[in-house]
C-alpha cells in the first residue's frame, strides 16, 4: 500500500545528500507496506525549482537513479522540503510517469504525493482537460496537482495562502487520502492533509520538549471561492494560535519535521509525534511554523492535538539475525503472546482484566448478538475463536468478511455489539464497516496491534493486542496474538457465569503454558524444512481438520498460497464427502490437523477415508497420541494444550511450511506479488 515520507528541515544546513538519503530511508522504512514504484519531489538549485525523480521496482532502484542523476550535490540548503512517496498501484500500471511525486505541469509548480483514491478524479479530469490541462498519468492523482495549479492560477496575481488553497482544492475531491502539497510559490512550505488514510508529523526541535500539543484552527483568510464560504463567516473564526517552535526568545532554532504514513519511518529520527485526525490539514510555514486547521465545520473533536512521545523501537521492526521479517516474527511468538497477556491475565486468582472493555463489560453482556468484522489473517482468527466466544458467553457470534458485510449492507442495531479486528487498524473495509455500524449506533470494539490507528481510535473501546510490529507482509504473530486477545475477551465477559468457571480455569491455566508450548513448536522447525523440500513443488494442496481447528486450516491454505503461491485449500473435514473427496488420489498432497479434542473421532474418519483413496497425508497431531503409527503416516506432532488454545499452536508448523516452501520457490517472503501489507483502499 501506498506510504508517504516528507523530510523538512529549518534554520539548520543540510546538503542535498543529507535530504535525498533521509528520503530514502524513510521510504525504505515504508517497504514493508507493499509497492510497486518510489519517487521523490526536492528543492532545486534556484528558489522556485523543484526536481522530481521517479523510478519502477524497489527503493534501491529509486536510489540508483538519484545517484546517478545530474544534481549537483554540494548544494547546501537552510531551509529545504521534500516529499516522497511509495506507489502501490491502483489506477495505472507501475511505471515512472504514474509514480509519484505527481506534477501540476512542465516545470513543477506544484508537486504532491497522495496515499488513498479520488473516486470523483474522471469528472476532474474531464473538467481540466476542457480547461485545456493535458495529463501525463493515467492516475486519479494528478488531477490534484492540475487543481491547485488551476485555482491558484484562477487568482489572477490575487494572494491567496497555500493552507487556503488546498482546502478548496479539497473541496472538490471525494474519496479517500493521505496528501503532501510542495509548490514552489510557497518555497519552504508544506500542506499536509487526510481524510481516510493515514498521516503522522514528527517534530525534532531542541527546544521543544516542552510543546505537548498544537491548537486547531479555523482558517480565518478565506480563498474568493464559493467553495469555502462558510469560513468567510468570522463567528467561525477562532483567533490564531499556532504552535511555533521558536525559542522562547523569539529566535529561530534548528528545526526539523518528518512527515509520514506509519511511525516506523519517523522514529530513527524523533520520538515526538502529532497524529492526524481525519480532516485536519496541517500547514509547516516558511519559518518551521506548524499549525493545523479543519477542512469541515467541527464536529465535537478536542481543539487540540497532542504531540505523543512514541515508545516504538527501531530495532523492533529491524530484522536482527533474521533472514526474513517474517521469519524472525514467527520466532517471536513465545514473547509476542505473552505481550498479550501480560498485566492482564491473574493465573492465581484465575481472572482476566482488559483494562480498555472495562467500563463496557455491562453493555457487551446485554448485546443482542456479536458481529466479528474483519479481512485475510484477521478474519481466521475470529473464525478461530467464534466458538469459545459462543461457549464462554453465551451470545450468537457472527462472523464477516468486511467486504462483503459491506456489499449485503447487512442489518445492524443498537443492541448489537460489533468487533473489528485489524492488525494494521487501517484496512480501508473494517474501517468502513465500523463506520457503518458507529451509524447505526451498535457498540465497536477494536481489536488491533496498532495504537493511533484509525480502529483505534474510531471504536469505542477495544483491546491492543501488543504484539509488537509486524512488518512481513503475512501475518504470523498477529494472528497468534489476535487469537489470544479475542480468548481472553470471551473469559472476561464470561466471569460472570458460575457454570463456567471449571472450564475458565482450565483455559487459564492452558494459558500459562502456552509460551513454552510454542516454543517447543518452533523446535521443529528444521524437520519443517526438510518436509518443505517435497512439497515446494506441487501446484496444489489441501489442509484438512473439523471443530476448533478448522479456522487453522483457512489460515494455513491461505499462508501457503500467499507465500508460496501454490493452490491451496483448507477444507472442512465435514465437506469432505460433498465434493472435496473428488480431488484424493495418491498425488495430492494433504496435511491433516487431529489434534485431541471432542471432534478427534471425526477428524480420524476423514484420515481414513483420505487414506482408502491412496492418499499419503501428513498429519499434525499431539505429541502424547498414541493412535497414530509414525512409521505408516508422516506426522508433526505438536505439544497438548486446552482445545481452544490448540489452534495457536497448530498453525505454527503451517507457517514454517508456508514460509519454507517459499523461499525454496525464490518468493520474496517478506514482500509476495500484487499484495500489501496494510490495504487502505477498499
Ligand atoms: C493501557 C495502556 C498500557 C498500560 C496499561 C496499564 C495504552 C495504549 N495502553 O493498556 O500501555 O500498560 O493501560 O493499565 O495506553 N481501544 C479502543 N479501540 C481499540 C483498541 C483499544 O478504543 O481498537 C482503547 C481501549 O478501550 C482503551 C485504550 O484504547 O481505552 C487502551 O487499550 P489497551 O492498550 O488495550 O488498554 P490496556 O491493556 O488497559
Ligand atoms: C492484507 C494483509 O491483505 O490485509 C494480510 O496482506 C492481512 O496479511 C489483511 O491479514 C488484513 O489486515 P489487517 O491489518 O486489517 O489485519
Amino acid at each position: 500500500m501506498c506510504g508517504i515520507f516528507a523530510y523538512l528541515s529549518y534554520f539548520v544546513e543540510k546538503d542535498r545528500r543529507y535530504v535525498t538519503d533521509t528520503l530514502l530511508k524513510g521510504l525504505s522504512r515504508l517497504e514493508y507496506r507493499g509497492y510497486d514504484s518510489a519517487g521523490i519531489a526536492i528543492d532545486g538549485d534556484g528558489e522556485t525549482e523543484t526536481v522530481i525523480i521517479k523510478e519502477v521496482g524497489k527503493v534501491s532502484a529509486l536510489r540508483a537513479k538519484v545517484d546517478g542523476s545530474e544534481l549537483s550535490w554540494d548544494k547546501k540548503y537552510s531551509v529545504q522540503t521534500s516529499i516522497s512517496h511509495t506507489r502501490w498501484a491502483t489506477h495505472g500500471q507501475p511505471s515512472p510517469i504514474n509514480a509519484h511525486p505527481h506534477r501540476s505541469d512542465d516545470v513543477n509548480e506544484f508537486t504532491i504525493v497522495h496515499n488513498g483514491i479520488i473516486t470523483n478524479y474522471k469528472e476532474l479530469r474531464t473538467l481540466l482537460t476542457n480547461k485545456g490541462y493535458s495529463f501525463e498519468s493515467e492516475t486519479d492523482t494528478e488531477i490534484v496537482a492540475k487543481l491547485l495549479k488551476y485555482v491558484f492560477d484562477s487568482q489572477r496575481g490575487q494572494h491567496i495562502s497555500f493552507p487556503d488553497l488546498a482546502k478548496a482544492v479539497i473541496k472538490e475531491l471525494e474519496g479517500a487520502f493521505a496528501f503532501l502539497f510542495k509548490s514552489v510559490h510557497f518555497p519552504g512550505e508544506v500542506v499536509a492533509a487526510r481524510r481516510g488514510s493515514p498521516l503522522l508529523i514528527g517534530i525534532k526541535a531542541v527546544d521543544n520538549q516542552t510543546a505537548d500539543f498544537v491548537n486547531v484552527e479555523e482558517i480565518v483568510n478565506a480563498v474568493a471561492a464559493s467553495s469555502i464560504n462558510e469560513d468567510k463567516n468570522p463567528a467561525y473564526a477562532k483567533r490564531a494560535q499556532s504552535r511555533s517552535f521558536a525559542r522562547p526568545d523569539g529566535s529561530s532554532q534548528p528545526l526539523e519535521y518528518f512527515l509520514a504514513s506509519d511511525p516506523s519511518a519517523i522514529i530513527e529520527h524523533t520520538q515526538r509525534v502529532l497524529y492526524l485526525e481525519d480532516d485536519d490539514m496541517a500547514h509547516i510555514t516558511n519559518k518551521g511554523d506548524l499549525h493545523i486547521y479543519r477542512l469541515r465545520r467541527d464536529d465535537g473533536l478536542s481543539s487540540i492535538r497532542s504531540i505523543k512521545t512514541l515508545e516504538m523501537e527501531l530495532a523492533a521492526i529491524m530484522k536482527g539475525n533474521f533472514p526474513h521479517f517474517m521469519l524472525k516474527e514467527i520466532y517471536e511468538q513465545p514473547e509476542s503472546v505473552v505481550n498479550t497477556i501480560r498485566g492482564r491475565v491473574d493465573f492465581n486468582k484465575h481472572t482476566v482484566v482488559l483494562g480498555g472493555l472495562r467500563n463496557y463489560l455491562a453493555s457487551i453482556r446485554r448485546c443482542r448478538r456479536i458481529v466479528f468484522t474483519a479481512c485475510g489473517t484477521s478474519f481466521n482468527s475470529c473464525l478461530a475463536t467464534r466458538a469459545i466466544f459462543e461457549e464462554l458467553t453465551e451470545i450468537p457470534v457472527s462472523v464477516e468478511l468486511s467486504s462483503e458485510f459491506l456489499d449485503r449492507k447487512s442489518p445492524i442495531f443498537r443492541d448489537d455489539v460489533c468487533v473489528f479486528v485489524s492488525q494494521s487498524g487501517e484496512t480501508a473495509d473494517t474501517i468502513l464497516a465500523l463506520r457503518y455500524c458507529l451509524e447505526r449506533g451498535a457498540l465497536c470494539v477494536g481489536i488491533t496491534n496498532t495504537v493511533g490507528s484509525s480502529i483505534s481510535r474510531e471504536t469505542h473501546c477495544g483491546v491492543h493486542i501488543n504484539a509488537g510490529p509486524e512488518i512481513g507482509v503475512a501475518s504470523t504473530k498477529a494472528y497468534t496474538s489476535q487469537y489470544l486477545a479475542l480468548v481472553m475477551m470471551a473469559l472476561q465477559l464470561g466471569e460472570d457465569r458460575i457454570s463456567m468457571t471449571e472450564r475458565r480455569r482450565e483455559i487459564i491455566n492452558g494459558l500459562r503454558e502456552l509460551p513454552n508450548l510454542v516454543k517447543e513448536v518452533l523446535a521443529l522447525d528444521s524437520s519443517i524444512k526438510d518436509l518443505s523440500q517435497t512439497l515446494y513443488q506441487q501446484k496444489s494442496m489441501l489442509v484438512l481438520s473439523r471443530g476448533f481447528q478448522s479456522a487453522t486450516c483457512l489460515e494455513g491454505a491461505l499462508k501457503i498460497k500467499e507465500l508460496s503461491y501454490i493452490h491451496c485449500e483448507g477444507i472442512m473435514a465435514g465437506e469432505l464427502k460433498h465434493g472435496p473427496l473428488a480431488l484424493i488420489d495418491e498425488h495430492i498432497p494433504i496435511v491433516i490437523i487431529m489434534t485431541m479434542d471432542a471432534y478427534y473421532p471425526k477428524v480420524q474418519s476423514a484420515l481414513q477415508q483420505v487414506r482408502a483413496r491412496k492418499g499419503d497425508p501428513i498429519v499434525i497431531c499431539n505429541t502424547d497420541d498414541t493412535n497414530i503409527d509414525d512409521a505408516v503416516v508422516k506426522t508433526i506432532r505438536i505439544p497438548h494444550t486446552v482445545d481452544c488454545l490448540q489452534g495457536i499452536l497448530s498453525i505454527i508448523p503451517l507457517q514454517l511450511l508456508s514460509y519454507h516452501m517459499a523461499t525454496l520457490n525464490g518468493v520474496d517472503v517478506d514482500f509476495p506479488r500484487n499484495l500489501a501489507k496494510s490495504v487502505t483502499v477498499e
